[in-house]
């Protein structure tokens, strides 16, 4: 799978597409329990949480992966540290989706404990134009996903750490300042959130996964056609799509990488 996303389709839009069961979970993590037990152990809130009724559903994630006695352990978390993915149980409750219980080691600056409890439209809200474009197309697939069908997702954006643990976006922004033009290449990253849904057929609800994929922008200089397709995409990227993301903030890093990598359309398309 490339890790690619916008070669293929221009972001920020639902883009859910059907997968089979045999690519619903990437793999390719040799210990994922070894990175998450280290911060379900030190940073318990900011990777974890779960509310009282969400244990059957829990229970039904872990059966799901395989998981018979979570040795003391919440399902969901027994279940997410077998796999290289965050696990997400979503529990309709009061009249909206919510986040029922969660399991998240690779946090694109979000955490555990300020979602955990609430809605779809309460965890979108800072993403700008979600409610208007999108709250009840994706409500309707909540409540429309039949049991088998695996729908996939991929976003991506760029960042400036090579770590998957970035619960708070304002520390890994601070160092945006200590990179120089001629280092985008190795402190530059593109972060790519691979993400899909699937039913719970015994307690209803959904589980969301999210897989997140880190590679070097100099990967991008692989080809000219590779480079060229991630140029056009940071160059169209749609002006909400790119302020929500914090685009302006690498501007002058990725067009100095792309301008020392021979890709020399300016932004204007001129
Ligand atoms: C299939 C279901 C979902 C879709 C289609 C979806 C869609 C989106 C979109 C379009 C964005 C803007 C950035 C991007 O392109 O990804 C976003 C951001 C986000 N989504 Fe979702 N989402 C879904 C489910 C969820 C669930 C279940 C959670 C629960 C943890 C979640 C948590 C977030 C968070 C935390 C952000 C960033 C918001 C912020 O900056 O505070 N999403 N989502």
């Amino acid at each position: 799978m490339s890790h690619r996303p916008w070669e293929e389709s221009a972001d920020f839009s639902i883009g859910l597409s059907p997968i089979d069961e045999a690519r619903w979970l990437e793999g390719g993590e040799a210990d994922p329990a070894a990175r998450k037990d280290r911060l379900y152990a030190a940073h318990r809130d900011l990777v974890w949480g779960e509310t009282a009724a969400s244990r059957s559903g829990q229970a039904e994630v872990a059966a799901l992966l395989g998981i018979t006695d979570p040795a003391g352990l919440p399902p969901l978390y027994a279940a997410a540290r077998t796999v290289a993915d965050d696990l997400v149980l979503m529990e309709k409750s009061d009249g909206a989706w919510r986040v029922a219980a969660i399991s998240l080691s690779a946090p694109t600056f979000f955490t555990a404990r300020e979602v955990l409890g609430r809605s779809l439209a309460e965890i979108h809200g800072p993403v700008n134009g979600f409610s208007e474009r999108f709250l009840v197309r994706l409500t309707r697939i909540f409540e429309g996903l039949r049991p088998g069908l695996i729908l996939q997702r991929r976003n991506w954006s760029v960042v400036n750490s090579s770590e998957t643990f970035t619960p708070f976006s304002a520390p890994v922004r601070a160092r945006i300042g200590e990179i120089s033009p001629g280092e985008a290449g190795q402190a530059l990253f593109t972060r790519v959130e691979r993400q899909t849904v699937r039913r719970l057929p015994q307690t209803g609800g959904v589980l969301f996964t999210i897989r997140v994929w880190l590679t070097p922008f100099s990967d991008l200089a692989q080809s000219p056609e590779r480079l060229a397709a991630f140029a056009k995409a940071w160059r169209a990227a749609a002006p909400d799509f790119a302020a929500y993301k914090g685009f302006h903030l690498y501007a002058d890093l990725v067009e100095a990488f792309l301008r020392a990598e021979g890709e020399s359309h300016s932004v204007n398309g001129a």
